[in-house]
């Protein structure tokens, strides 16, 4: 079956990305939120960034309106009916994902394929709320998803090879690079690499080694990473890097990924990042 229209679940920073990157890639797009309001925010944002593309001559006014036509604004899932691909992108919460999947699931054709963009859960368990579970993967983009290159291709225990090849198959067409996670582990590969970093760049603030200032610096310069940890924490959230070691403690058992204090202290003065003007860093400047 072509892939021609993609329901997106979730408006938010990556909900919102993913439908720019499936409008872009020239999918119909239906983008949903609970919300008619976080859903025009994000085709907004989408706007503000095809404006500056029309202004510097990348893109026709024309090419603009066929872009952000291609895209239908709802909430809830029965426009999903007709949705040959839905990727869900709520927010990290596994009950209210297999809610999402159980609508989904008694909505969608029989043949769609729903992804979750989850960072770091189970997609067996997420699969379980659904009576399709061959045809339910992991497809995990990164913020922001219109610059970032890579998508983890994610199976659960009963994904169909089928299923892998249609999803990485996507992923090509919205101009990603896929790799595909054989085993569905916690955080997949790149958020249990990255989580270890956070929690090392926090520990070492906590023992007293090096300022916020400096550890950015230090792995801007020294590893050539676009972005230093706790710069990267505020941009991406600050609770997200929070749910996910919470998330790492439970299901490896390991006191390794426990939230540092700092971080606790910080999610507990609800400093989470850039989106709240605060994070380690103050944004409100
Ligand atoms: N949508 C569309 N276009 C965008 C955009 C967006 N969200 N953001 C920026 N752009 C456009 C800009 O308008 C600009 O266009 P131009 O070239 O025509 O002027 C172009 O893209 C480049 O923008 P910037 O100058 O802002 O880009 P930078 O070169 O400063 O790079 C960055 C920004 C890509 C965010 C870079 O700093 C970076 O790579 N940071 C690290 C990001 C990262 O590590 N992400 C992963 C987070 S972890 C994750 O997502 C996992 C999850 O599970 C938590």
């Amino acid at each position: 079956m072509e892939i021609k229209k993609i329901g997106i679940l979730g408006a938010g920073a990556m909900g919102g990305g993913i439908a720019h990157v499936a409008a872009q890639a020239g999918y119909d797009v239906i983008l949903s939120d609970v919300d008619l309001a976080y859903v025009d925010r994000a085709v907004a944002r989408m706007d503000s960034f095809l404006a500056k593309n029309v202004q510097k001559g990348k893109m026709s006014p024309e090419e603009k309106d066929a872009f952000l036509g291609r895209i239908t604004r709802t909430t809830g899932v029965d426009a999903f009916a007709d949705a040959d691909f839905v990727v869900e992108a709520i927010i990290e919460n596994l009950d209210m994902k297999k809610d999402a999947f159980a609508r989904l699931d008694a909505v969608c054709k029989p043949q769609a394929r729903l992804v979750t963009n989850t960072s770091s859960m189970s997609i067996t368990q997420i699969a379980a709320a659904t009576k399709r579970p061959a045809q339910v993967a992991g497809m995990h983009f990164f913020n922001p998803p219109p610059l970032m290159r890579l998508v983890e291709v994610i199976r659960g225990y009963y994904t169909s090879d089928e299923t892998v090849r249609v999803v990485s198959e996507t992923a090509v067409k919205m101009g990603k690079t896929p790799v595909e996670v054989k085993k569905d582990s916690p955080g997949f590969i790149v958020n249990r690499i990255l989580m270890a970093q956070f929690i090392e760049a926090i520990r070492l603030l906590e023992e007293g080694v090096a300022s916020i200032e400096d550890i950015d610096a230090a792995v801007k310069l020294g590893l050539n990473y676009p972005m230093g940890p706790f710069e990267l924490q505020d941009y991406a959230g600050v609770d997200i890097g929070y749910h996910v070691a919470n998330y790492f403690c439970e299901e490896f058992q390991d006191m390794r990924w426990n939230p540092p204090l700092a971080l606790k202290a910080l999610i507990r003065a609800g400093r989470l990042g850039k989106k709240t003007g605060a994070g380690w860093y103050d944004h409100s400047k």
